[in-house]
């Protein structure tokens, strides 16, 4: 019977990003799981978090429902319905407050019923599995089926949740919905959205959807031949939200998720697409070693520029600063080590 260990720090985040993100008393709050399978997710956002009057998950696998009932039994979680459905249909007129699609794959083919489900101010997670298209290596599936040309190689993953949350964005607009991402992360073979939507506000200019040309961007190295995109370049985090994350009293995964926690709230003041690595700057500045990504950060930082360690790759780093900014301080640092190894080998 489907239950994914893989996912159990994702699920803790679920419990995280729910209770900070939907505070206070349920006050009649509804809440819909599209593809709930045994029920490890949904039930764990309804029991551990307590913040939804209305519970529905919904599954067309007969093995799988059963066992997803027999969990919300034994839990005894108030609110919880587990139904049979196919969740490409609305299930239900009333709108939800947050709708959680986490699908094997792809989550395109669920999207319209996912939108057309929550209500205006709410919140969509969606999940997505089909890492090889969206981090490029099958590229024409991701023209086909998220109209966007992928970053491939070591940004690729990144290049993944920018491609997805552009196609979410795309899709939202078209219903007259904006999206706001409030936690938007890559971990292992997957990238995890949570979007609040909503009417744009007077105030909201364009959605920061667009092509990456080469010749005129600025940022890090992405490898392309010719224009990529469209990308989501906007933040991926609400920095209100990651500063209340905590983690859940009883999580999977304490130490991952602690640790995660702590780079997104960081991360979130940082609202620069893409991150650098500093083997890859060592290498294509030809430095004799990488410079320490702290020790980078912190020289970005005196320098007047936003700068943060990511979650999306160890020893990398995002910021605001223009690539030859980074560039200047890497050859300094670079510089600074080589000579104290001088010093050390005189
Ligand atoms: C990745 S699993 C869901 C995992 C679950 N959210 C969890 O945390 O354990 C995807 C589930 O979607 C179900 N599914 C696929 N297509 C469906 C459809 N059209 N309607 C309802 N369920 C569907 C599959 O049977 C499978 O159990």
């Amino acid at each position: 019977m489907f239950y994914n260990a893989a996912m159990a720090l994702d699920r803790d985040l679920s419990v995280a990003f729910v209770t900070a993100a939907f505070a206070g008393a349920p006050h009649g709050r509804r809440a819909w799981e599209m593809l709930a399978a045994t029920g490890a997710r949904g039930l764990r956002i309804a029991h551990e978090t307590g913040r939804f009057d209305d519970f529905l998950l919904t599954e067309r696998v007969t093995d799988a429902l059963r066992v997803a009932r027999a969990n919300a039994a034994a839990l005894g979680v108030p609110g919880v319905r587990v139904e049979a459905a196919d969740a490409m249909r609305p299930v239900e007129s009333a709108a939800f407050d947050y709708v959680d699609l986490d699908p094997f794959g792809s989550p395109a083919p669920f999207l319209p019923a996912a939108l057309a489900a929550v209500r205006p101010g709410g919140v969509v997670a969606v999940t997505a599995t089909d890492m090889m298209v969206l981090a490029g290596v099958q590229k024409g599936a991701a023209e086909r089926r998220y109209g966007a040309i992928p970053v491939r190689g070591r940004l690729g993953p990144e290049g993944g949740l920018r491609l997805l949350l552009g196609f979410v964005a795309r899709e939202a607009a078209r219903r007259g919905s904006a999206v706001r991402p409030l936690l938007c992360y890559v971990h292992d073979h997957h990238v995890r959205l949570y979007v609040r939507l909503g009417p744009p506000g007077p105030t909201d200019g364009p959605a920061p959807v667009a092509e990456i040309d080469p010749a005129t961007w600025t940022g890090p190295e992405l490898g392309l031949c010719g224009r990529a995109g469209p990308f989501w370049l906007g933040p991926l985090f609400d920095p209100d939200l990651t500063d209340r994350l905590v983690p859940p009293a009883a999580p999977a995964r304490p130490r991952d998720v602690a640790r995660i926690l702590a780079r997104f709230r960081e991360e979130a003041r940082v609202p620069a697409p893409f991150y650098y690595e500093t083997n890859r700057l060592a290498g294509a500045l030809g430095l004799p070693a990488p410079p320490s990504p702290d020790a980078l950060v912190a020289a970005l930082r005196a320098a007047g520029h936003a700068a943060a360690r990511t979650h999306a790759r160890e020893g990398a780093f995002r910021t605001v600063a223009p690539r030859a900014v980074v560039n200047a301080l890497a050859r300094s640092l670079g510089a600074g080590a080589q000579s104290q190894n001088d010093r050390v080998r005189a």
